[in-house]
């Protein structure tokens, strides 16, 4: 993902695939990421306090959360990604989520949208890593892949007519592989829904109470006031 090919993509240039490890090449689905989409919605109504937009890419989903007034902040290794978020109104840092990150331990609601669980091909060492960005009472909300496909982690590259990047690992993380991944990592899956053809689950830290869970998740939804303040100090 990372790369000048990414780059010139966010540029505008036309014509920068995905390749998988075995050959296949598809489109890199940059309309996905410039504009809000079906599935966006239920997304962003679930995103309570202080929301921090990992791998946040040109930052639909930060603007959107900006313009909802709700404290966000978008993180992305690509310059350029980072640069469209802020033109178009939504605060982002170049921030390696592996690195050092603002607000550790403080946020309320940390995003991996579009499939970004699959950030470093390794879901349960990315997920252990967001969830001790949370403060108190925090939720990740993950997309993932449908029922049915297969949990598992590819190289990848991107190319064009013109160059080809280097291989990048990339984790794919079906609803149904939520779980294991979720207790590996003392989380409970606390939701998980489906809008358009797109699935997502919400993750707390500690294991599953079912009913006391639940409430207690209820409860910070109905007091936002309660949240705590966002300072970007890190
Ligand atoms: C599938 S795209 C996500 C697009 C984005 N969610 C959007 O709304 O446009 C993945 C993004 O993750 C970023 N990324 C990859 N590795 C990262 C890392 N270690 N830390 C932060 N961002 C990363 C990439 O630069 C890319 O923008």
């Amino acid at each position: 993902m990372i790369g000048d090919l990414y780059d010139e993509a966010l540029r505008g240039a036309a014509g920068v695939e995905i390749e998988h490890a075995d050959g296949r090449c598809r489109p890199l689905p940059m309309q996905d990421w410039l504009a809000l989409r079906r599935g966006d919605a239920g997304l962003l109504d679930r995103c309570t306090g202080a929301t921090l937009d990992v791998g946040s890419g040109p930052g639909r989903l930060t603007v959107a959360l900006a313009r909802r007034g709700i404290p966000v902040l978008g993180i992305d290794v690509a310059e350029r990604a980072v640069a469209l978020t802020i033109e178009a109104g939504g605060p982002a840092l170049c921030r390696d989520v592996f690195g050092r990150v603002p607000g550790t331990g403080r946020w309320r609601t940390v995003l991996l949208a579009d499939g970004n669980i699959g950030i470093g091909g390794d879901p349960a060492a990315l997920l252990r890593r967001v969830l001790a960005l949370l403060g108190p009472g925090g939720r990740v909300l993950a997309e993932v892949e449908p029922p049915g496909a297969p949990s598992w982690t590819e190289p990848l590259r991107l190319r064009s007519g013109r160059a080809v990047g280097e291989w990048f690992p990339w984790a794919h993380v079906s609803a149904d592989g939520v779980p294991v991944l979720a207790a590996a990592c003392r989380a409970a899956v606390a939701e998980q829904w489906q809008e358009a053809d797109r699935w997502f689950v919400a993750l707390r830290p500690g294991f599953a109470k079912a009913g006391r869970a639940s409430l207690k998740s209820d409860r910070h939804h109905r007091h936002p006031q309660s949240l705590p303040q966002l300072h970007l100090d890190e």
